[in-house]
């Protein structure tokens, strides 16, 4: 599918990272602070270290690994759309009180994944959603009282600047190298576009408030990413 028809029927997404997910860890290992900057999310979650943890849109695991590095005695399920993620999500070492199903991360009651959690990491997953709204309002619903939830994601829409470098290293490394390593699929055309169009800063953290999630706060990374990804953490109130 081209990147246009992508963002007009999300629910095409996990079908698109069917295509590459074999390339997934590859590319992201290319990106210089993608690993670390997972693990901070997770860090900034503040949970226990035996917390029932969900990661929803898991991928191949690279956020499931953050979380188990960061709470070793946590038990935490891997919930994502796309079966060839989960496929590789599978096919690494993890703990036997990790596991990993595919599910919509816009049914999770129909995923098996109601809680309720302690925490739920959602990385790189919120912008992807047909109905972002929908989405808050079952992860309000799945989270324990007082549990934790983070959106780790990209927000550019407050700033010229990191719009603007956004754009320019979209267009020059991400979609580039995208194409080269996985010609047949346009998700990371997808991926420059999805980005641009989601909230500001301010706009989820104001969408989050209004869904009736407490402390919202913001903390973003480092390097190129610095006000480009963000951990946006809240709670539901106990
Ligand atoms: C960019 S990857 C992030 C993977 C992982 N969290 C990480 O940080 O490396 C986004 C993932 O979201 C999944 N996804 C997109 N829409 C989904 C949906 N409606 N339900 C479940 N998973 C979905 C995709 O299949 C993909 O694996």
């Amino acid at each position: 599918m081209k990147a246009h028809e992508i963002v007009a029927d999300r629910r095409q997404v996990p079908l698109e990272f069917d295509q590459v997910a074999h390339r997934y860890d590859f590319l992201t290992a290319l990106n210089p602070g993608y690993r670390k900057h997972l693990r901070w999310s997770a860090e900034r979650m503040g949970l226990p270290s035996h917390a029932r943890i969900l990661d929803l849109c898991c991928g191949t695991g690279l956020s499931t690994r953050a979380l188990i590095e960061t709470y070793p005695d946590a038990i935490v399920e891997g919930i994502d759309g796309s079966h060839a993620m989960i496929a590789h999500a599978r096919r690494k070492s993890f703990p036997t009180r990790v596991s990993f199903r595919v599910g919509d991360a816009m049914n999770l009651r129909g995923a098996g994944a109601e809680g309720p959690w302690d925490g739920i990491l959602m990385a790189y997953g919120i912008r992807n959603m047909p109905d972002i709204d929908e989405c808050l309002a079952q992860i309000l619903t799945c989270l324990a009282p007082g549990g934790v939830v983070c959106f780790h994601e990209y927000s550019v829409a407050d700033s010229l600047w990191t719009r603007s470098l956004w754009n320019a290293v979209a267009l020059s490394v991400i979609v580039p190298f995208g194409r080269a390593t996985s010609p047949g699929s346009d998700i990371y055309r997808y991926l420059r576009q999805s980005v641009v169009r989601f909230d500001g800063v301010k706009a989820f953290e104001s969408r989050l408030r209004r869904h009736g999630f407490t402390g919202v706060r913001t903390e973003t990374m480092d390097g190129w990413q610095r006000g480009i990804v963000h951990s946006f953490i809240a709670r539901r109130p106990a």
